[in-house]
C-alpha cells in the first residue's frame, strides 16, 4: 500500500460506566498520534444511558481529534427505573443529544470521502428485545440522497451501530429490521464501507450483493464487556488502490496490531495502479 490518502478511526462500544479504563486512556494517546482525517463513534458509548456516563463520553470525545461523526447505539437510551423508561418513551434522545450531538443522520464530506451516519437504535419496538436494530426506508433514502452528492472517485462510507446483515459466526446477533434491504440499497449506491459496532469483535466481510465490493466493517469494544476479542478499535486507511483495516488491540499498556484486512477499492483511477494490483471496473448502476 502506498502512503494513505485518507485515514479514519472507528471506535464503538466504549460503554462508559463499564469502560476498560486503561484501554480508554491509552486509546486517546494512540488516536491523537495517528492524526486521522475523521473519527467515527459507532454507538454504545454508555452502559446504561446514565447522565454521568454521557458526561464521561462527552469528555472523552473532547480529547480526540476533530472532525468527528457520532451515532447512537442501543445502550445510549435511558432504561434503568420507571422515570427513565418514561423518558425513553417521551424524549428518547434528550440525554444523548445534550452531550454527543444529533441522533439523526449527519454527514462529512471532502474530495476523498463522503461519510454518513444512520441511527439504527430504537427507543421502543414491537418486539420483546429492544436492543436489536431497525432501519427505515426513509432513513435509507436520506442516506442515499447524501451519497448521491458524493465525489465520484471518493470513498462512500455509512456508519451505524448495528451490523445490517449478521456477522457469520459472531458472538451475538443484531437482527436489524430492514437491515438486508438497507445493505442491498447501499451496495447499489456504491458504498465502500458500512462501519458498525454492537458485536464487540472486529470483523471485515463483503456483502453478498452485486460486485461484492461493499465491505461490512465491525469495530470491537473499549469496555470490559469483551466477547472473545481484546479491547480494540479500528484504524482504516485508504489509498487510490486499496483500503486497509487494522484492528488495534489493547495489550498491557499499549495498542498493538491484532488483525489487518486489505480490500481493493471498487474503482481504481487510471494510472493509480502502480503496484501490480488487479484493476477493478467501476460499478455500473
Ligand atoms: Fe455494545
Ligand atoms: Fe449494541
Amino acid at each position: 500500500m502506498s502512503a494513505p490518502t485518507f485515514k479514519l478511526v472507528q471506535v464503538s462500544d466504549v460503554h462508559f460506566g463499564g469502560e476498560h479504563r486503561e484501554a480508554v486512556e491509552a486509546a486517546v494517546e494512540r488516536i491523537q498520534a495517528e492524526q486521522p482525517d475523521l473519527v467515527i463513534g459507532a454507538g454504545d458509548l454508555t452502559k446504561d444511558g446514565a447522565l454521568t456516563e454521557f458526561a464521561s463520553a462527552q469528555a472523552w470525545f473532547a480529547r480526540l481529534p476533530q472532525p468527528q461523526l457520532i451515532t447512537p447505539g442501543n445502550h445510549d437510551l435511558p432504561y434503568k427505573g420507571p422515570a427513565e423508561i418514561l423518558e425513553r418513551v417521551t424524549t428518547p434522545w434528550r440525554r444523548y443529544q445534550a452531550r454527543l450531538g444529533p441522533a439523526r443522520s449527519v454527514s462529512w464530506r471532502d474530495p476523498r470521502a463522503t461519510v454518513v451516519t444512520l441511527n439504527s437504535a430504537r427507543a421502543v419496538q414491537i418486539r420483546l428485545n429492544w436492543s436489536k436494530g431497525a432501519v427505515s426506508r426513509r432513513q435509507v433514502r436520506e442516506v442515499c440522497a447524501v451519497l448521491g452528492q458524493a465525489e465520484p472517485q471518493g470513498l462512500k462510507i455509512v456508519a451505524c451501530h448495528h451490523p445490517l446483515i449478521e456477522m457469520i459466526g459472531g458472538p451475538m446477533t443484531a437482527r436489524v429490521r430492514g437491515g438486508t434491504a438497507a445493505a442491498q440499497a447501499f451496495a447499489q449506491a456504491g458504498v465502500d464501507l458500512v462501519l458498525t459496532g454492537h458485536i464487540h469483535v472486529p470483523f471485515v466481510h463483503p456483502y453478498p450483493f452485486l460486485d461484492g465490493c461493499t465491505q461490512a466493517v465491525g469495530s470491537g469494544t473499549l469496555s470490559v464487556r469483551t466477547r472473545g476479542a481484546p479491547p480494540s478499535f479500528n484504524l482504516i486507511e485508504a489509498d487510490a488502490v486499496d483500503i486497509r483495516i487494522t484492528a488495534l488491540a489493547f495489550e498491557r499498556t499499549q495498542f498493538v496490531v491484532w488483525r489487518t484486512w486489505s480490500v481493493p477499492r471498487r474503482c481504481v483511477p487510471k494510472g493509480a495502479n502502480e503496484n501490480g494490483a488487479t484493476e477493478v471496473a467501476p460499478l455500473k448502476v
